[in-house]
């Protein structure tokens, strides 16, 4: 038995070795990433040969994941290599464009650009990217993966932007359903839309469908009074049932929305929109990030406390902070064009505009939220 143990032993380190390249890798360190997909292929192969031959193939199959892995890093791609179907592809596009949504493209945004929300991230990397990442991987741990997603919390927290860095990390194009453009253009052909749009992401598949601001979409049934409303919900309903359903899917659902107590509830029972996650306002060490995250982007940017700003916002979301880096340059640049001097943004700059705009996030709300999340 020994020879076994020693196999055992094998694919138990080349198991934690992929799940350390993993973990590079989504950290961005791909040379590190490299080394250790690199050594999980080696033993994994070693182990494969050793193996008896109705075990041997499988670990073989196993042996071709980690490699792939390793190319992808190594030609620094971010994600598995794009098939060439532009057929499918522009069908799917054509059908988006017929109910007036935009040709989706993959998004530029990162998870290195989202500061803090940690647990956010962790548990979209468990339930989203790694299993979509790590397709065969995740089907010998029986890893469930999909359901859909809804995010949920104050505004500008960060929602639709960890939406966009989910989909750049699986290499998925961004279809925005964003109800405000619809309504006019969707009136009375809800539910013929709503299956057009579920057939056109799976033709532009890997994709990722999401519904922003949900709770427009599907308000609470009792509110909404047409029939044709109620069905239109009822075709959602069952598209993202049927989705859900689907084991080895390279579509997902994600819905955002500030009001999460106003939504349908048969939109929130399994099947559905069953993982809940909270977004909550950035914490001071998120905060202190998200400035430094503005200010690199301005040249002219001096010797800034940005533990200070970071102290003086608690309560203001991340779309506040971007707005108050953009008005500190905005201000400054306007006194250099009248002055004809030119200075650097400083920390009193940012400051003033912190004094002069209110926080968008109080404890009225966070308690609101606090509820609906039962915590
Ligand atoms: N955690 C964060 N890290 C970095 N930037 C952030 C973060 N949260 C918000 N921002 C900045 O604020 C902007 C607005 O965020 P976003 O649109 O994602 O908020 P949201 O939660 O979707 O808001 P709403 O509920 O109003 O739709 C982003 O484009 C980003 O620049
Ligand atoms: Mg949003």
């Amino acid at each position: 038995m020994r020879v076994l143990d020693d196999i055992d032993e094998k694919i138990d380190k080349a198991t934690k070795l992929l799940q350390g390249g993993i973990k590079e890798e989504s950290l961005g360190h791909k040379d590190k990433a490299k080394e250790y997909y690199f050594a999980a292929y080696r033993l994994m192969l070693e182990a494969a040969n050793a193996s008896p031959p109705d075990l041997k193939k499988k670990r073989l199959d196993q042996c071709n994941i980690i490699l792939s892995a390793y190319q992808r890093v190594n030609e620094n791609r971010t994600a598995p290599a794009e098939e060439k179907t532009s057929d499918r592809i522009s069908e799917g596009e054509a059908l988006l464009e017929e109910i007036g949504l935009e040709k989706p493209e993959i998004p530029k945004v990162t998870f290195e650009d989202v500061a803090g929300l940690d647990d956010v991230k962790n548990e979209i990397l468990g339930k989203i990217v790694y299993p979509m990442k790590f397709k065969e991987l995740s089907q010998e741990y029986n890893i469930q993966f999909g359901g859909g997603m809804l995010l949920y919390g104050p505004p500008g927290t960060g929602k639709t932007f960890i939406v966009k860095a989910i989909a750049n990390e699986v290499r998925a194009r961004f279809i925005n359903v964003n109800p405000a453009s619809l309504y006019s253009q969707w009136f009375g052909m809800f539910e013929k839309n709503i299956s057009k749009l579920f057939r056109a992401a799976a033709l532009l598949s890997p994709s990722i469908i999401f519904f922003d601001e949900i709770d427009a979409l599907v308000p609470k049934r009792d509110t909404s009074n047409s029939d044709a409303a109620k069905r239109g919900v009822a075709q959602l309903l069952n598209e993202v049932g049927g989705i859900n359903s689907q084991k080895n899917k390279n579509l997902f659902i994600i819905a955002a929305t500030n009001n999460p107590w106003e939504i349908d509830e048969a939109m929130l029972r399994p099947g559905r929109f069953d993982i809940k996650i909270y977004v909550p306002p950035p914490d001071i060490i998120a905060r202190k990030k998200i400035f430094e995250l503005n200010m690199a982007k301005v040249k002219q940017a001096g010797n800034i406390d940005y533990n200070l700003l970071a102290q003086q916002t608690e309560g203001y979301s991340g779309a506040d902070i971007e707005f108050i880096c953009k008005k500190a340059s905005q201000n400054v640049f306007m006194e250099a064009v009248k002055s004809g001097k030119q200075r650097q943004v400083e920390t009193r700059d940012l400051l003033d505009v912190i004094g002069s705009i209110k926080p968008s996030i109080d404890a009225d709300l966070l308690s609101k939220y606090r509820e609906f999340a039962g915590f």
